[in-house]
């Protein structure tokens, strides 16, 4: 995989140096500590199997071998700690974009940080940031995308979350090569962030919004078990934070939650 991805790969600046493992824990726990020790930005994780991978609210990642592709990226850009949650939506559309490239055009995004196919998840992405005061130190943005599992192996893999869970294959009806899959996330990745560090949010906000598929439907949102609410998914803010209309008129802001369309 790590010899046919460096054969394919036409990003310029990430996946420069890239780390492969047969299996890791988790790739985002290796790159944030290659981050603590001052790793260069662009450096890249994958694991063929992970054995602790982690996703949103300290949920699961199943993630065996042979199949899928478990990646993490490095960002050291600019700006303060608050932002950093922009990079999952910058990551979200260079995934959608790879996705419905490949032929799956009704591939879109379902905040904050899941790819579906007909409301079906296919892909996550995990962004974690360690901040220097007010700053980014670094970013690493981990995602995990369902490539070539089939149904009955998504099943047996994930057993009742499975339903609600979907591949690559299972929507192509055939493989997709994994290291041609990583080098052209890489290549949109870079992509993003180069539009992203020119031309400022607003770019990816709107590119992002254009992606997302429950814009103006109904949505029942779960705080906690304590806080629910429902109303219109009228768009995001400047951070990414979802904003919701409810009934009375009110726009909430989420920073955090499920979100389900009802
Ligand atoms: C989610 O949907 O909640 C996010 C899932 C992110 C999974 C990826 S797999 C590669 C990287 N390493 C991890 O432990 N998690 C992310």
């Amino acid at each position: 995989m790590i010899r046919k991805l460096n054969g394919l790969l036409r990003a310029k600046s990430i996946g420069k140096v890239i780390h492969y493992q047969d299996e890791l824990e988790s790739t985002n726990t290796t790159l944030l500590e290659l981050g603590e020790k001052g790793a260069s930005e662009g450096t890249v994780v994958i694991a063929d199997r992970q054995t602790g991978g982690r996703g949103r609210l300290e949920r699961s990642w199943i993630s065996p071998a042979g199949t899928n592709l478990y990646i993490s990226i490095l960002f050291k850009p600019e700006i303060v700690a608050t932002d950093a949650p922009l990079f999952t939506l910058i990551a979200s559309v260079a995934l959608v974009e790879v996705i419905q490239r490949l032929g799956i055009e009704n591939a879109n995004i379902k905040w904050p940080n899941d790819i579906v196919i007909q409301g079906k998840k296919v892909a996550g992405v995990l962004t974690e940031m360690r901040p220097r005061r007010e700053m980014v130190d670094f970013i690493v943005v981990g995602i995990g995308v369902n490539i070539n599992m089939t149904r009955d192996e998504i099943n047996l893999e994930m057993g009742n979350v499975g339903r609600i869970a979907t591949s690559i294959k299972e929507n192509l009806g055939n493989d997709v090569e994994r290291a041609k899959f990583a080098a052209d996330l890489l290549l949109h990745l870079e992509n993003w962030y180069q539009i992203f560090i020119s031309k400022g949010r607003s770019a990816i906000l709107t590119e992002w919004t254009n992606r997302w598929g429950d814009l103006n439907k109904r949505v029942s949102v779960t705080i906690n078990e304590n806080e629910q609410f429902e109303g219109s998914a009228v768009g995001v803010d400047e951070k990414g934070y979802l904003l919701v209309e409810t009934d009375n008129g009110e726009t909430k802001k989420v920073i955090a939650g499920d979100v389900q369309v009802i």
